[in-house]
């Protein structure tokens, strides 16, 4: 097996003076998509901050790509090719979709940023219907996939997704879903926390199980699934019979 892309080791992480998540060893390949699941408060966005350089880093080693980047800020993972869409909405609502996409890529060369904006709006049709709507005006769905589209601007290696379904429909919950196999067609590899966790898993390769700040399940979508202590806790009643 080629060497992980990710390979986190020890690492504890938090906020202040303490950590949140801790002893977190994780190691993901290439072309993989994995989901963390956990019931709130666990400590899966603290993960993903912590993977992208936003909160303390107590004690551990985090390597990207074949290289060492947990001293790194987020701004350089960023350049390196890791790219975080955060919880909650975070795109800019007065302003059209293409004026967002450009702002996704506002580190590249003008030219490059048009062309970067022809290559996501393939990924992503639909928004190439909307290019002078404001994103305030997209629906909730449309907004998500604008908000991987502005990071998708950048061609990441890695893409860590926090909570890319909270608050939407069903309908829209199917869209961002089959996007993040469609993105991940493309080659770009994806970390997700996702409420929906049947729905994540269906698309997963892998998963992990984190309570109180700890991993404390790695394995395939099918073994988390097929655990009934696991689809008890944190797949609600349907799962366990
Ligand atoms: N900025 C912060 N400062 C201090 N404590 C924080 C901060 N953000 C989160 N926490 C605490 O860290 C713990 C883990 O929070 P985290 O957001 O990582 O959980 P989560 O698993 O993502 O939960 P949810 O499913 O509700 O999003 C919680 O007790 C939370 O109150
Ligand atoms: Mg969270």
């Amino acid at each position: 097996m080629s060497p992980p892309l990710l390979s986190v080791r020890d690492l504890s992480a938090g906020y202040g003076d303490e950590p949140i998540t801790y002893d977190i060893n994780l190691d993901v390949q290439s072309g993989t998509i994995t989901t963390i699941v956990g019931s709130n408060g666990a400590g899966k966005s603290t993960l993903l901050k912590a993977i992208y350089g936003l909160n303390r880093k107590f004690s551990g080693t985090i390597d990207f790509n074949g290289r060492n980047i947990e001293t790194l800020a987020s701004v350089a993972r960023f350049r390196l090719g890791l790219a975080f869409v955060p919880q909650g909405r975070c795109n800019f609502p007065l302003m059209s979709v293409r004026e967002n996409l450009r702002l996704g890529g506002y580190s590249l060369r003008a030219m490059e940023r048009e062309d970067a904006i022809e290559r996501v709006t393939e990924i992503f049709p639909i928004l190439r219907q909307r290019m002078s709507v404001l994103a305030g005006n997209l629906s909730g769905g449309e907004q998500q996939l604008l908000e991987m589209a502005m990071v998708l601007m950048i061609s990441p290696k890695l893409l860590l997704l926090d909570e890319p379904s909270i608050g939407l429909s069903p309908i829209n919950l199917s869209l961002v879903l089959e996007n993040i196999q469609r993105i991940r067609a493309q080659g770009v590899t994806i970390i997700m926390v996702e409420q929906n966790v049947r729905g994540a898993l269906a698309i997963s390769t892998d998963a992990i199980v984190m309570d109180l700040g700890r991993i404390v399940v790695t394995g395939s979508p099918q073994d988390i699934l097929q655990d009934e202590r696991i689809a008890a806790a944190y797949l609600g009643k349907r799962a366990a019979r």
